[in-house]
C-alpha cells in the first residue's frame, strides 16, 4: 500500500485566505492527501500568505527559512507558498531569490491548477511558479474540506475595486468578480443538506455585490434569497464597505429572520482629513448617520469595526477625532491596526509618515478606550437568555462548551459534548472584555 501523502497548510490573513484553504485541501485530498497540523510529518507544506501588513509576510519569511534543513535531508519534501504575497512582482522576485528551496509558488487567482502544479513538480523535479495577473470569471464546482460540520463560509465575490490608498488587496486580488446568485444559492443548498447550520458571505466589499454581473440583483436580494434556504438558521456577511450600504440592505437587515444582528462596518478613522486620504469615500458625519440609521432600524444591532491608526499625516488632532468617534458609537469591539506602508500603494509616498513610537502610544490609547466600551456593553448582557451556536468545548475547561451568539458574542457555558453543532438558549451570567460566560436554560 502507498505510504499515506501528509499535508500540512498554514495560512495566514483574511477568511478569504481562510476559504482558499479549504478548496486547496479539496484538491489535495482528491490527489490522496490527508492532512496535519505537524509540519515534521508533512510531505507536502503550503504557506497560504498574507501581504496586508508588513508582520505577516515577515513571519513567513522566518517559517520558510526554518525549513532549509529539512528540505536538504529530504529532497522529496514539496514546499510551497500560494496567496497573497506572491502576487506582488516584487516580493516574487525576491522570494526566488531568497528562498531557493521552495519548490512551489503560486497565486491567488490559479488555485484550481494546484493537482497539474504538483505534478509538474513529482514528475521533473524541478520549481514551478505560476501567477496570474487577473483572475477573469470565479472558477466554479470546485471541491472544498471544510473544518466545521455545521458552518461554512461561503464566498459572494472575488477581488476590490475600491483603492483605499493603504490597501494592496485590489493589487493582489484583483477587480471584483460576483459569483452567479445561482452557483451561491446551489452552494448554499448543498451545504445545508450536509447539516451546515451557519453561513457567513464573504468578499472584500460584500454591498458591491451583482454590480458586475449587470442582473438587477444586489446584495439584498441575495441576503433574501438565501434567507429562504431551509436547513440555514443563521446569514452572517463580511465585509460591508460604509460607502456603499444601501437603505434596502438596513431594510433586510431587520426584515429577514436568518441575517444575524451584526454588522462588521469598518471606519478606519474618526477625522475627515484623514479618511479623505484615505480615500474611504466617505467623511465622519456621514458614517455617524449611517449607524443612527443601522440602529433605528435594527436597534439590539452588534457593531464591529477596523480602525487603523498612524495613517501617514495622522495629527495628535485626527487621532482625538478617532478616539472620539469610538466613544460616540460605542463599538461591541474593534481590530485596530498600526499603519503598514505597502510597496506600490500611494500612502507609502505620502509625506508625514508617523513615528513608529507615535503609532504605538496611539494604539495603546485606542485598545484601552475600546476595551472599556467592550466591557461595558457585554456587562449590560448579564441577565439575558441568548441563542448560541455551539461550536465545541472550551479551550481552557472540557466540561465548558463554547459558541457565538447571533450578535457574534462568544460565550463559554457548562455543557455536555454531545450539544456542539446545535442552537441552544443560554442565560448570561458573567461579562468579560472579549467573551462572556453563561448557563443553559
Ligand atoms: N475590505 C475590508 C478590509 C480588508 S483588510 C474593508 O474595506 O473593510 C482588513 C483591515 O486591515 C482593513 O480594514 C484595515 O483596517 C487593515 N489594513 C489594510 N491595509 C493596511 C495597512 N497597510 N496597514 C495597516 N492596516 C491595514
Ligand atoms: Fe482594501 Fe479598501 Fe478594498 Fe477593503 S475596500 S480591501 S481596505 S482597498
Ligand atoms: Fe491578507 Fe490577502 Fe486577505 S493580503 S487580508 S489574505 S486578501
Amino acid at each position: 500500500m502507498d505510504r499515506q501523502l501528509l499535508a500540512c497548510i498554514r495560512t495566514f490573513g483574511c477568511q478569504m485566505n481562510e476559504r482558499d484553504t479549504e478548496t486547496i485541501q479539496g484538491l489535495l485530498a482528491q490527489e490522496g492527501y490527508r492532512f496535519t497540523t505537524d509540519i515534521k510529518e508533512a510531505q507536502l507544506i503550503l504557506f497560504n500568505t498574507c501581504c496586508v501588513r508588513e508582520n505577516p509576510e515577515r513571519k513567513v519569511y522566518g517559517q520558510v527559512e526554518m525549513l532549509r534543513g529539512a528540505k536538504a535531508d529530504n529532497p522529496e519534501l514539496i514546499i510551497g507558498i500560494c496567496g497573497c504575497m506572491p502576487q506582488q512582482k516584487e516580493e516574487l522576485t525576491e522570494m526566488l531569490e531568497r528562498l531557493t528551496h521552495v519548490d512551489l509558488i503560486f497565486g491567488t487567482h490559479n488555485i484550481h491548477r494546484l493537482p497539474e502544479l504538483l505534478h509538474r513538480i513529482k514528475t521533473t523535479g524541478e520549481r514551478v511558479v505560476e501567477i496570474l495577473d487577473e483572475s477573469g470569471e470565479p472558477v466554479e464546482g470546485l471541491p472544498a474540506h471544510r473544518e466545521s460540520d455545521f458552518k461554512a463560509w461561503v464566498t459572494v465575490m472575488h477581488g476590490c475595486n475600491n483603492f483605499c490608498s493603504y490597501c494592496i488587496v485590489p493589487y493582489v486580488r484583483g477587480r471584483e468578480h460576483s459569483r452567479l446568485p445561482k452557483e451561491i444559492l446551489r452552494e448554499a443548498k448543498s451545504l445545508a443538506d450536509e447539516g451546515i447550520k451557519e453561513i457567513t458571505l464573504l468578499g472584500q466589499n460584500v454591498n458591491s455585490y451583482g454590480q458586475d454581473l449587470r442582473l438587477g440583483m444586489d446584495f439584498a436580494d441575495l441576503l433574501s434569497e438565501l434567507n429562504q434556504v431551509p436547513g440555514i438558521e443563521r446569514i452572517r456577511f463580511t465585509t460591508s464597505h460604509p460607502k456603499d450600504i444601501s437603505d434596502k440592505l438596513i431594510l433586510q437587515l431587520a426584515r429577514l429572520e436568518k441575517v444575524c444582528e451584526h454588522l462588521h462596518l469598518p471606519v478606519q478613522a474618526g477625522s475627515d482629513h484623514v479618511l479623505k486620504r484615505m480615500n474611504r469615500g466617505y467623511n465622519r458625519e456621514y458614517y455617524l448617520q449611517l449607524v443612527d440609521k443601522v440602529r433605528y432600524h435594527v436597534p439590539d444591532i452588534s457593531l464591529t469595526t477596523d480602525i487603523m491608526v498612524g495613517f501617514p499625516g495622522e495629527t495628535d488632532a485626527d487621532f482625538a477625532d478617532t478616539l472620539s468617534l469610538v466613544e460616540e458609537i460605542r463599538y461591541d469591539s474593534a481590530f485596530t491596526f498600526i499603519y503598514s506602508p505597502r510597496k506600490g500603494t500611494p500612502a507609502t509616498k505620502m509625506p508625514d509618515q508617523v513615528p513608529e513610537e507615535v503609532k504605538k502610544e496611539r494604539i495603546y490609547q485606542l485598545i484601552e478606550v475600546q476595551n472599556k466600551i467592550s466591557l461595558e456593553l457585554n456587562q449590560r448582557l448579564c441577565g439575558e437568555e441568548l441563542e448560541v451556536l455551539v461550536e465545541g468545548t472550551s479551550k481552557h475547561d472540557a466540561h465548558f462548551l463554547s459558541g457565538k451568539t447571533r450578535t457574534a458574542k462568544t460565550v463559554a457555558f457548562p455543557g455536555s459534548q454531545d450539544l456542539v453543532g446545535q442552537l441552544v438558549s443560554v442565560r448570561i451570567t458573567e461579562a468579560k472584555t472579549w467573551s462572556l460566560v453563561g448557563e443553559i436554560v
